[in-house]
């Protein structure tokens, strides 16, 4: 197996460029099924979770087609209707496989998702979605099954009874070719949504509102070919970001969008370090020790789960007391074991982390439990003192591209370690 294999206590210094968004990504490839014609999408990132759904989206009948390392076209004129193999079961993201194909051909059977262990991850949003748009839905021996009464989805008015990035987005999918208009109240409102919606938009759909909590789509009969660009990975720059805060340095994070990192960089400004927002950059620099801070995870434009236990990580070296409280997943804490065996001290109580800063953590072999998980513990390892092995590394290549060579770039002493035993668990994809 392999495994990463960290030397910590280095200061990172230069830049580092950020990859296309994985979860927007892992949405607009399905969305690719929706059009008769070929899409060319651009800025893909290179990780596990797309090379699975590219792979199935080919053995479902589209002709996918690398143009260069992150652009691929996707033709899908006269797609004949295939279910996704079992191997989407893996992912989270094959859910939307359910929105596309009902979309597209009134009816759809595909496996359950799987995802990271975060917590009970019901779909009941997306298929109340369905359901109201004139989807039959069961969920059967693993997979949902839905097919619509009149062999075509028609408009609705959908109420989230949570804010759901999935379902907000599945429904966007299921919409866009559905006869009339459909409205989701209290949707989610993150970047990938919006990315979503412009590429629909792109291929000839009519989709309003992206980015507030009241989304319209107007359904079209068809949606034709064109060329879009994924936004650049909110996560994936907020981790690096982290990664500086905990470690110190001075780092250009380039190729990203200011906006969305906002909750973030403010809350490392927060905690000490100086941010410069450049534009199509953020520079951070941090010098000493970093400060506490009080974290809520919370949709958009709130601080998104997906960068907590990065963040705890940083907390864990402050000077003090901080509290973290995990509000979207309730069992995303589980990694804080991993931390504990390199010197963090982190009390959780339910959706609560009470985090007390230590001087230096150190290293010891820690396992990625899920991908945020993994992050945060290459996080830990290059601010540890000392040498940090952490296994079960498939998660973090689920979402993160390239993070070994990343870090290289910057300076860090970090590589993959081949090993021969045995992963303790086995494959578990987020
Ligand atoms: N929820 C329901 N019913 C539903 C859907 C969601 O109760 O039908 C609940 C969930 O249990 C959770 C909350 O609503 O408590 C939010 O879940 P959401 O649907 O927004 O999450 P998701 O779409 O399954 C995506 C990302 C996650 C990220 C969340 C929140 C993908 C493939 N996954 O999951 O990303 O944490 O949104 O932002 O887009 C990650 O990248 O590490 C990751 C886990």
């Amino acid at each position: 197996m392999t495994q990463l294999l960290i030397r910590g206590g280095r200061r990172l210094q230069g830049s580092v460029e950020i990859s296309g968004a994985k979860n927007a990504a892992v949405a607009i490839l399905p969305a690719a099924l929706l059009v008769d014609g070929e899409c060319r999408i651009e800025n893909i990132p290179q990780i596990s979770d797309v090379t699975l759904l590219l792979e199935s989206m080919a053995d479902m009948g589209a002709e996918v087609r690398t143009v260069n390392r992150t652009t691929m076209d996707i033709g899908c004129r006269d797609l004949p209707y295939r279910e996704p193999g079992p191997a989407m079961g893996e992912i989270r993201a094959s859910y939307y496989f359910i929105g596309a194909l009902l979309g597209r051909f009134g009816k759809a059977r595909v496996p359950m998702p799987g995802g990271c262990d975060i917590g009970v991850r019901p779909i009941d949003q997306h298929l109340k979605g369905m359901r109201a748009m004139g989807a039959e839905v069961t969920v059967e021996s693993g997979f949902v099954r839905a097919e619509a009464r009149n062999g075509r989805l028609h408009g609705a008015n959908i109420y989230l009874d949570v804010v759901s990035v999935g379902a907000t987005m599945n429904i966007m999918l299921a919409a866009a070719l559905a006869k009339g208009k459909t409205v989701i109240e209290n949707a989610a409102r993150e970047p990938h949504i919006v990315d979503l919606a412009n590429f629909l938009n792109a291929m000839g759909a009519d989709v309003r509102g992206a980015g507030t909590s009241v989304i319209r789509i107007l359904g079209t009969d068809k949606l034709h070919g064109g060329t879009y660009t994924i936004i650049p990975d909110q996560i994936e720059a907020g981790t690096y970001l982290a990664a500086t805060a905990a470690a110190g340095g001075d780092v250009l994070v380039k190729n990203v969008i200011p906006k969305h990192l906002f909750s973030i960089t403010a809350k490392l400004e927060e905690m000490g370090a100086e941010i410069i927002d450049l534009g199509d950059a953020v520079r951070i620099r941090t010098e000493g020790p970093l400060r506490t801070a009080n974290v809520k995870t919370m949709p958009y434009p709130g601080f998104p789960t997906d960068m907590q236990p990065q963040i705890v990580t940083c907390l864990s070296l402050a000077g003090g007391t901080s509290v973290v409280t995990e509000d979207v997943w309730d069992n995303r804490f589980k990694y804080v074991s991993e931390l504990a065996k390199m010197g963090a001290k982190i009390q959780v109580d339910g959706k609560t982390a009470v985090i007390e800063g230590v001087k230096k953590l150190s290293g010891a072999t820690v396992k990625a439990c899920d991908l945020r998980a993994g992050a945060a513990m290459v996080i830990a390892g290059l601010a540890a003192e000392g040498v940090t092995r952490i296994t079960e590394i498939h998660h973090i290549q689920r979402g993160y591209e390239e993070m070994v060579e990343k870090l290289q770039g910057l300076g860090a002493d970090i590589r993959e370690e081949e090993v021969q035993e045995e992963s303790e668990s086995g494959r578990s994809l987020a």
